[in-house]
C-alpha cells in the first residue's frame, strides 16, 4: 500500500506543524498516494481512506458496537481519577448501553423539538448581544470577532439542554465558573496537539517531558468540575422538589437522574463528553457562514423571504424543517465545504478487505472526509454554493452521499446532530429574519485551520444590518 514514510510524517507532523493543516495534508496525500494509503505514527500504523465508496464500504461492515479511535489517553485519564467513560470514549457493552438510553431520547426531530422555547430564549440573548455589540462600533453594524460570540451562543444552547440553566455566557459579564470552564475547553482544544502528544508519547518518557499529560488532565479536570456543579445543582432540586411532594418535571438531565438509567458517574460523564462534543462543532458551523464567504467568495445565501414562521415548539420540528428546507440545505453545504470533523477514525472489530488490500482486524483506519467533501467525481463544481443539491423532493427522497456525511453514519454517528440541527436551525433563521448579514471590510482572507477541529484561523468580523421590514 502506498503512503508516505514514517520519516516524512514525523516531519510534516511535529516538525512543519501538521496537525493544524490535516485538512490539507489529507488533499494532497489523495493526490499524491490515492484513494487508500497508509502513514506511521511512531508505533501506530493508520490506514487512511479517501474515497467515498470505500468509505461506505467501510461504515456499511460495521458491527453492533463499533470503535472510534484508539482513546487510552481519555481511558488512563478516567481510571485515574475514577471517574466513567461517557459516550464518547466509551466501548462495547458500556457504549451500548448508554447509546441506547440517549438514543431515546435525542435522536428523533420530535424529541428535540421540545427545547425549542429554552433554545429561542438563547437566541433572544443572541440578537440582543449582536445589537449591543455592533452599537460598540463606529459604523454601528459591525461585530467583531464573531467566533467569540457564536462560540458562546453555541455553549449557552447545549447547555440550556444538558444543565437545563443557563449559563449567562451572552451577558456582557461572563460569571467567573463559565469563564473557568471556558478557559478549560480552550485548553483542551487548544492543547489538542499536546493531547494528541500525550496519548504519544510513552508513559515512561512523562517524568522528562510531563507538560502534555498534566495540561491534558487539568483541563479535563475543568470539564468534568463544571458539569458535576451543574449535575449536583439539578439533583438536589430535584430532592427538594420530592421532599416537598411536588411533581418534578424537566428535560433531558432531570429524566436521567429520575430514572436512574444511568448510574451518577455516566451522567457526569456524558453531559461533560457532550458538552465537549457540542459547542465548538455548532460555533464552528456559524462561524463558516462567515469564513466562506472570505475564502471562496461568496455571499451570505439566504434571504429572509425564505425564512418566514417562528421556529417555535408549536411549529413542529418536521413541518419547520420542510418550510426551512432551504435553510437545512444550506446548513448541509456549510457542512459539506467546512466539515468540522474533517476526518474520523474507526479501529476495525473484524478482518476487512477493503479497496483490493487486506486490513487486518484492529488497525486505525482515518476516513478522509474533508478530502471526498471536495472531490470533483462526488460533487460537480465542489467548491461552488449549491444548497439545491441538498434539498429534498418530499419525505421520501433521500440525498445520501457518503462523500459528505458531516455527522458521520450509522450506529456510531453523532447523537446530538438534531440539537445541533435544532440549535443551527433556530438562531439562523431568527438572524436572517432580522438582519442582512455582510462580511466586514476588515475582515481578510480567512484561511481554515485544524485545532482539534476545523475551524477559522483568525477572527471574522460581520456586518449585521437590519432590514427594513
Ligand atoms: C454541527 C454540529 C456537529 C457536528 C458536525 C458533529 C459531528 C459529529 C461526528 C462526525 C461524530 C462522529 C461520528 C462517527 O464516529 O461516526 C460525532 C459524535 C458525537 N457527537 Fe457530534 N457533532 C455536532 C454536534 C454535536 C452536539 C450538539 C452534541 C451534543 C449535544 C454532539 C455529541 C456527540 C457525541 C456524544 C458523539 C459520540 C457518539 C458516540 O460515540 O456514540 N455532537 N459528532
Amino acid at each position: 500500500m502506498p503512503g508516505p514514510s514514517t520519516l516524512s510524517n514525523l516531519i510534516e507532523f511535529f516538525w512543519r506543524d501538521g496537525f493544524s493543516r490535516i485538512h490539507e495534508i489529507q488533499l494532497e496525500h489523495r493526490k499524491k498516494y490515492g484513494k487508500i494509503f497508509k502513514s506511521r505514527f511512531g508505533p501506530q500504523l493508520v490506514v487512511s481512506i479517501a474515497d467515498r465508496g470505500l468509505v461506505a464500504e467501510v461504515l456499511r461492515a460495521e458491527g453492533v458496537a463499533p470503535q472510534r479511535a484508539n482513546m487510552e489517553s481519555w481511558h488512563e485519564y478516567r481510571d485515574m481519577r475514577g471517574r466513567s467513560n461517557g459516550l464518547i470514549s466509551a466501548e462495547g457493552e458500556d457504549w451500548l448501553n448508554m447509546r441506547s438510553v440517549l438514543r431515546q431520547l435525542i435522536m428523533r426531530p420530535r424529541d428535540v423539538a421540545v427545547f425549542s422555547d429554552d433554545v429561542n430564549e438563547v437566541v433572544d440573548d443572541l440578537v440582543t448581544r449582536v445589537c449591543a455589540l455592533r452599537a460598540q462600533e463606529s459604523d454601528g453594524t459591525t461585530v467583531l470577532n464573531v467566533n467569540d460570540l457564536f462560540f458562546k451562543y453555541a455553549m449557552e444552547g447545549v447547555a440550556s439542554i444538558l444543565y437545563e440553566c443557563r449559563l449567562g455566557c451572552l451577558e456582557t459579564n461572563v460569571p467567573q465558573k463559565t469563564q473557568d470552564y471556558i478557559g478549560a475547553l480552550n485548553l483542551m482544544f487548544s492543547s489538542f496537539k499536546t493531547t494528541m502528544y500525550a496519548g504519544a508519547i510513552p508513559k515512561w518518557l512523562r517524568p522528562i517531558i510531563p507538560k502534555p499529560w498534566e495540561e491534558f488532565c487539568n483541563s479535563w479536570d475543568g470539564l468534568f468540575k463544571f458539569s458535576m456543579i451543574h449535575v449536583d445543582k439539578r439533583f438536589s432540586d430535584i430532592k427538594a422538589q420530592l421532599q416537598r411532594g411536588e411533581e418534578v418535571k424537566g428535560g433531558l438531565l432531570t429524566h436521567l437522574l429520575v430514572t436512574r438509567e444511568m448510574s451518577i458517574e455516566e451522567i457526569y460523564a456524558n453531559v461533560t463528553e457532550m458538552l465537549l462534543a457540542g459547542v465548538d462543532t455548532v460555533g464552528f458551523i456559524f462561524l463558516s457562514n462567515g469564513h466562506l464567504p472570505t475564502s471562496v467568495k461568496l455571499n451570505f445565501p439566504l434571504h429572509a423571504s425564505q425564512t418566514k414562521g417562528s421556529g417555535t415548539a408549536d411549529d413542529g420540528m418536521w413541518r419547520r424543517r420542510r418550510r426551512f428546507g432551504s435553510l437545512e440545505a444550506v446548513c448541509q453545504k456549510f457542512l459539506r465545504l467546512f466539515p468540522v470533523l474533517p476526518g474520523n477514525g474507526r479501529i476495525i472489530q473484524d478482518d476487512l478487505v477493503v479497496g483490493g488490500y487486506f486490513i487486518p482486524k484492529g488497525t486505525q483506519l482515518a476516513l478522509c472526509h474533508y478530502s471526498t467533501s471536495l472531490e470533483e467525481e462526488n460533487f460537480s463544481d465542489a467548491l461552488e454554493f449549491q444548497p439545491q443539491r441538498w434539498v429534498r423532493k418530499d419525505a421520501s427522497d433521500r440525498v445520501d452521499n457518503f462523500g459528505s456525511i458531516p455527522f458521520g453514519y450509522g450506529i456510531r454517528s453523532c447523537v446530538g446532530r438534531r440539537i445541533a440541527e435544532l440549535e443551527m436551525h433556530l438562531a439562523l433563521i431568527r438572524l436572517i429574519q432580522k438582519f442582512r448579514i455582510e462580511v466586514s471590510p476588515v475582515t481578510t482572507e480567512v484561511k481554515a485551520k485544524t485545532h482539534g477541529l476545523l475551524c477559522p484561523s483568525a477572527p471574522i468580523n460581520l456586518r449585521f444590518v437590519d432590514r427594513e421590514n
